[in-house]
């Protein structure tokens, strides 16, 4: 595929190889041959979330990665102390802050930045300072994404989950409003120079809209990609994602007929 001016990478998340690995012990399946699948088949880097009870992926996973994978590494944490310690010791290509709470399922909602600027400051700077860049994973409201932007945040992550869940219900409207939101939130955080991301819950179809958003650079996308691998492999799974994201993108690179 020729590169595209303004082409759009894909992230894979490779966290539930390490959960379906996890659920028997053992070391099968393993979340690094998956990152090294993903890699060639044209995936532009990699994603795992080490979350803090170390559910799926393991800090052993983490060094693995670091260590026998040329993509760039993007780690998602919880801003801890503990979390710091580690990214400071492998010093992945960007960390992505979420927020974390033990009992929920998947990453439910953006960080609240507003609320911490102070703190989450301090640890950008930590990070930032190792050479690491930083993003942070919020829901595309302006005022988090201002406050991203005065803490010194590299990136946004613009959390698409309630998109995606829309998408699933029958409400055309809250779809459309949803989809607003997005296109607005990386407008404006482009603005303030902010490099925009988005992710969570994309699937073939929903990718659709939101790698349209001409601002996104990046999308992260790990359970739909690593749940339709057992139907058709890993490679195809990538290569498929990557096809679409990069047919929507001609789309969007196309010039304008006058
Ligand atoms: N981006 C962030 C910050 C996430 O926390 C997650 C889930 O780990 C994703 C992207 C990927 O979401 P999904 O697994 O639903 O594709």
């Amino acid at each position: 595929m020729k590169p595209l001016l303004n082409e759009l990478r894909l992230g894979v998340n490779i966290d539930h190889v390490a959960t379906i690995r996890n659920a028997r012990g053992g070391i099968h399946p393993d979340p690094v041959r998956a990152a090294l699948m993903a890699a060639d088949a044209g995936a532009d880097g990699i994603t795992a979330h080490l979350r803090e009870d170390r559910r799926h992926i393991s800090d052993d996973d983490i060094a693995r990665l670091r260590s026998n994978v040329a993509l760039p590494l993007n780690l998602e944490m919880a801003a801890t102390e503990e979390m710091l310690a580690i990214a400071l010791r492998h010093i992945p290509n960007a960390v992505c802050l979420v927020p974390e709470k033990r009992q929920e399922l998947t990453t439910e909602g953006g960080l609240n930045i507003y609320r911490n600027k102070k703190y989450l400051h301090d640890f950008i700077q930590a990070l930032k300072a190792a050479g690491t860049r930083v993003s942070l994973f919020i829901d595309p409201s302006g005022k988090q994404i201002e406050a991203a932007a005065e803490i010194g945040a590299d990136i946004v992550e613009l959390h698409t989950g309630r998109y995606c869940e829309v998408v699933l219900g029958a409400d055309r409207k809250e779809e459309a409003r949803e989809l607003k939101r997005l296109v607005e939130g990386a407008t404006f955080a482009a603005g303030f120079g902010l490099e925009v991301h988005a992710g969570h819950g994309l699937d073939f179809e929903t990718v659709k809209p939101v790698a349209a958003i001409p601002e996104l650079v990046e999308l992260n996308i790990g359970h739909f990609l690593i749940g339709e691998a057992i139907f058709i492999g890993m490679e195809a799974v990538v290569t498929d994602m990557r096809k679409i994201m990069h047919e929507v993108r001609l789309g969007v690179n196309a010039e304008p007929t006058p």
